[in-house]
């Protein structure tokens, strides 16, 4: 089961444009594609091995419980984050504290009550002035918080306020990168129980979340496929799995406007692009073999749900049977 987590990394496509036969959806101008996966090349060729290895069968890491929190906020108390900061003052010793640890990313949660603006700003500075990227959670009116604090990425989008064309504008003027994850928005907002437990009281409409990717597309922002998917047997999530959410995650973007390409390349190569992960995303010489066979006929690129025909799958170059 845990293999399936690296399916969100598989390539689908190579860079060549299939433009042609998609129309009437946003789609953008895929020859950057080319650029880009030439950077990620030259900085490997700068970059020391760092002997990264693949782990199977381990408990994956959801994404919550390393990182930076309020006290008393609904992420230290419906979580139980522990990862406290009370002023902009202590940030500097925390953030060099958590990457003492050898993390990738700093995460920070932005949420109604939790950081202040200050607080947050010092911390990213702080990843910043180690030369490391920070990444925010936001799902609300927070949303600003993370905006300004010129996180690298922000997860999720507004579910509560519209995400205006003013904070697309400075997204993008900013460089910085957002994961959409609708499919989570899709199973909270469903959920008044989960709403109740996660807004902190403020009312969530999988709509605002939609619209919000909308005003991110016409930004031009980086949009990124994922999923809040955690494999807890039991979560309160209900739904909420591995695997099954980004296939899903791939269809609300294209039900928002996004084109099938930019759906797939939002799994694949702008996704390990914005990560830094390098040598993977892209089915070329020299990469890891994340890939994905489909059934004969399946075709993603005019029926995104069809990345759910699977025939074969490999992960790091070994091929994955389902144990029927
Ligand atoms: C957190 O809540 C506790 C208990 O209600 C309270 O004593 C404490 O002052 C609060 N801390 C902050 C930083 O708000
Ligand atoms: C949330 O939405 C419901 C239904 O539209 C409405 O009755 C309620 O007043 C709203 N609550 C807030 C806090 O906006
Ligand atoms: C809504 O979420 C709650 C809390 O996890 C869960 O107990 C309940 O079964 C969920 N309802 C549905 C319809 O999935
Ligand atoms: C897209 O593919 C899915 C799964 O194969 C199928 O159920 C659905 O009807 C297809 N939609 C269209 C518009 O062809």
């Amino acid at each position: 089961m845990q293999s399936i987590i690296y399916l969100f990394l598989t390539s689908l496509l190579g860079p060549s444009s299939v433009n042609g036969c998609l129309s009437g959806r946003h789609e953008t101008d895929g020859s950057h594609i080319e650029t880009q996966l030439e950077l990620l090349g030259a900085r490997s060729h700068s970059t020391p091995p760092t002997g990264k290895i693949a782990l199977t069968n381990v408990r994956v890491f959801d994404g919550w419980t390393i990182g930076a929190v309020a006290r008393n906020s609904t992420h230290a108390t419906v979580f139980g984050a522990t990862g406290f900061v009370t002023s902009p003052s202590e940030a500097p010793e925390f953030v060099a504290d958590v990457f003492g640890n050898g993390p990738e990313y700093m995460k920070l949660i932005a949420e109604p009550n939790g950081f202040n603006q200050a607080t947050h700003n010092a911390l990213v500075s702080a990843t910043h002035a180690l030369g490391k990227v920070a990444m925010t959670h936001a799902q609300d009116c927070s949303y600003e918080v993370a905006i300004r604090s010129r996180t690298n990425g922000i997860q999720h989008v507004p579910f509560d306020i519209p995400l205006t064309e003013e904070m697309a504008q400075l997204i993008k003027q900013q460089a910085q990168y957002v994961t959409p994850t609708l499919n989570i928005g899709k199973i909270v907002t469903a959920n008044a129980t989960l709403v109740s437990i996660l807004s902190g009281g403020v009312n969530l409409t999988y709509q605002a979340g939609v619209a919000g990717v909308q005003q991110l597309m016409r930004a031009g922002v980086p949009l990124l496929a994922g999923s809040d998917a955690n494999d807890a047997a039991g979560s309160f999530l209900v739904g909420d799995t591995i695997g099954i959410t980004l296939h899903r995650e791939l269809q609300y973007l294209t039900d928002a406007g996004m084109s099938e390409v930019d759906a797939l390349r939002a799994a694949t190569v702008v996704r390990s692009f914005w990560h830094s992960l390098i040598g993977r995303g892209s089915i070329r010489e020299g990469y890891r073999a994340d890939l994905l066979l489909l059934k004969p006929g399946s075709d993603p690129l005019r029926n995104i749900s069809q990345t759910m025909d699977i025939a074969r799958v490999w992960n790091g170059g070994i091929e994955y049977v389902p144990t029927a």
